[in-house]
């Protein structure tokens, strides 16, 4: 029933079939455009951006034209009608959103729409632009299947991305399996996911991921904590990181014992990060509260980062349940949209 704190959990360990009836969503939808494309804009805030993340993350080994995520009421000045602009909220109310939207269309850009109805939806329908409808009622956060995977299918339909389907059947195929060691049904001693929600319990989680590859999801596993958890945490990216806030932790020791920190790696990082991930943990090792990695497993890149991915949403819910809140509502988030209003 809506408001348990499982609740959350249930949406978010729904991941694996969530991303099945978002493909066949997608693919349903007739999108062709005369365009000869020179970049991609996703745009969009919060949980519905995120997708545009894991989309320029990915199209760096995958796709040739240059992809950006904007988070604004404006569009960047390059954009026109050679920008492909995927414009997403999950609300389809999103202020910043429209407006981005709405910009789009005076500089005639293509356009796609992905949300699950209000504004967004009827401007398209009004408007004539391709809408991707996807199910209403979930919280932006737990709808990140449905977020992401449809801008891979209009990539593909407007033949901007090629050969992702074996990809993408692989990657649910791993989080499905995941799901069944991660589930509440399995004890901590077994739970990977369980454990980490121990390890982050009254500690301030600090997570370390990798330009290129686990960028996207060592950001995501900061918002989920935020917001599911109703918790700070902080994320920053290797090789970046080994150039300033490495040297942040010169602090006076009593601030480092409250942190955890994480490491997000997989096998697709240069192997000169793996060795920068091995020296780092050798100098903080000792100084910091708690330091440990998780390994994402999978068998293509994709797969890794949603395993990864996956990992951190059902992690941020245990958390929720050891800090014995309800991980749905994000007052704060209602407040200030309320105040803006
Ligand atoms: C995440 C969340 C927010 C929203 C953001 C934008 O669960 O609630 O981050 O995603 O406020 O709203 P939408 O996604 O409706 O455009």
């Amino acid at each position: 029933k809506k408001g348990d704190p499982e609740n959350m959990l249930e949406a978010l360990s729904g991941l694996p079939t969530q991303c099945q009836d978002a493909m066949q969503r997608a693919r349903a939808v007739n999108i062709s455009f005369a365009a000869d494309f020179k970049n991609i804009l996703v745009t969009g805030l919060g949980g519905s951006a995120i997708g545009g993340d894991f989309l320029r993350v990915y199209g760096y080994r995958k796709c040739t034209l240059p992809i950006l995520v904007n988070r604004d009421y404006n569009l960047p000045s390059f954009v026109n009608e050679q920008t492909l602009v995927l414009a997403v909220s999950y609300s389809g109310n999103t202020e910043e959103t429209l407006s981005a939207y709405e910009e789009a269309k005076l500089k005639k850009a293509p356009i796609v729409a992905l949300t699950s109805g209000g504004q967004l939806a009827e401007r398209a329908k009004k408007d004539g632009i391709p809408l991707i409808l996807i199910p209403s009622g979930l919280q932006p956060r737990a709808a990140t299947g449905y977020l992401f995977l449809p801008l891979l299918v209009v990539l593909e339909k407007l033949s901007l991305l090629s050969d992702i389907a074996a990809e993408i059947e692989e990657t649910i195929a791993g989080l499905a399996d995941l799901s069944k060691a991660i589930s509440a049904q399995v004890p901590t001693e077994n739970n990977p996911a369980k454990q980490l929600a121990l390890r982050f319990y009254n500690k301030i989680p600090v997570i370390w991921g990798v330009a290129g590859t686990t960028e996207t999801v060592a950001m995501r596993w900061k918002g989920q904590i935020n917001e599911n958890s109703k918790a700070l945490a902080y994320f920053n990216v290797l090789p970046e990181l080994n150039h300033n806030e490495i040297v942040g932790t010169e602090v006076p020791e009593k601030f480092l014992r409250e942190l955890e920190v994480v490491f997000l790696r997989t096998e697709d990082d240069h192997p000169r990060v793996q060795k920068r991930f091995d020296i780092t943990k050798e100098i903080i090792g000792e100084r910091v509260g708690g330091i440990s990695e998780v390994w994402g497993d999978g068998k293509n890149p994709l797969a890794r980062m949603f395993a990864l991915t996956y990992l951190g949403d059902c992690t941020s819910a245990y958390l929720a349940l050891l800090y014995g809140i309800d991980p749905s509502p994000v007052k704060l988030i209602t407040l200030l949209k309320n105040k803006l209003a």
